[in-house]
């Protein structure tokens, strides 16, 4: 079985998708770490983010890897291991930008399809059920309040020492959703056949057992 989670930034998805994937003993995908490592090297190569074709090379030239490291995700641009340094508002924006670009998007298409070729991943991202695992056979479609995950992402970056305020990262996040949401190819849309979960003012415990609930009975319905 494969599980989709897409919805936008700051509904808690990779938390959840975390969780439900060490309760199934399923591999974690985050795509959007993808998005993120390659807006950081664009960033060190110091080529233009607006210069699609570059981007889309500096992508096909180099190789990003994700690997397991107990329960957490570690993301590689080559041999450089850069989780740490991808969540950064600076990022953050850049990866929104390519992310938006159709030669990026085929790029990571291929990659991420293969990564779930194996069957048994809990993938998270934004066009998840809608491209990238059209036939996954659970879909979730993530959400919450634009104020509450303004907030949950606030905790995050004050947790890591980064200085900023709800109402910065509020405006940030609804820019964010707006060029997700917006862009030509492959937006961010719950796909048709995705269960809508709103978090807003629950545990992430609570959350991951309805996700599971649903998981079970898919599982049920397919014996
Ligand atoms: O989930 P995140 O905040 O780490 O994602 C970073 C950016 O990448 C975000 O602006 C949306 C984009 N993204 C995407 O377009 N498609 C995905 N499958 C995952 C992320």
């Amino acid at each position: 079985m494969n599980i989709a989670i897409d919805g936008p930034a700051g509904a808690g998805k990779s938390t959840v998708a975390k969780a439900v994937a060490s309760r199934l003993r399923y591999v974690y995908i985050d795509t959007g770490a993808m998005y993120r490592a390659l807006a950081w090297a664009v960033l060190q190569a110091g080529i233009s983010v607006e210069d699609e074709e570059a981007v889309a090379a500096l992508l096909q030239h180099n190789r990003i890897r994700l690997e397991r490291s107990g329960n957490e995700q570690r993301v590689f641009w080559n041999d450089t291991d850069v989780t740490g340094e991808i969540r950064t508002p600076e990022v953050s924006r850049y990866a929104s930008i390519v992310a938006s670009y159709g030669a990026v998007r085929s790029l990571m298409l291929i990659l991420q399809r293969r990564m779930a070729e194996q069957g048994n991943v809990v993938m998270d991202g934004r066009d998840i059920g809608t491209h990238v695992l059209p036939d996954a056979e659970v879909k979730i479609f993530l959400t919450a309040s634009i104020r509450e995950r303004a907030k949950r992402r606030f905790a995050e970056l004050m947790a890591q020492g980064h200085a900023t305020t709800v109402e910065e990262l509020e405006a940030e996040i609804a820019e964010r959703d707006r060029r997700d949401s917006e862009r030509e190819v492959a937006p961010l849309r719950q796909a048709a056949d995705a269960v809508l979960v709103d978090t807003t003012g629950r545990s992430v415990e609570d959350v991951v057992d309805h996700i599971l609930q649903i998981c079970k009975r898919t599982g049920e319905e397919a014996k």
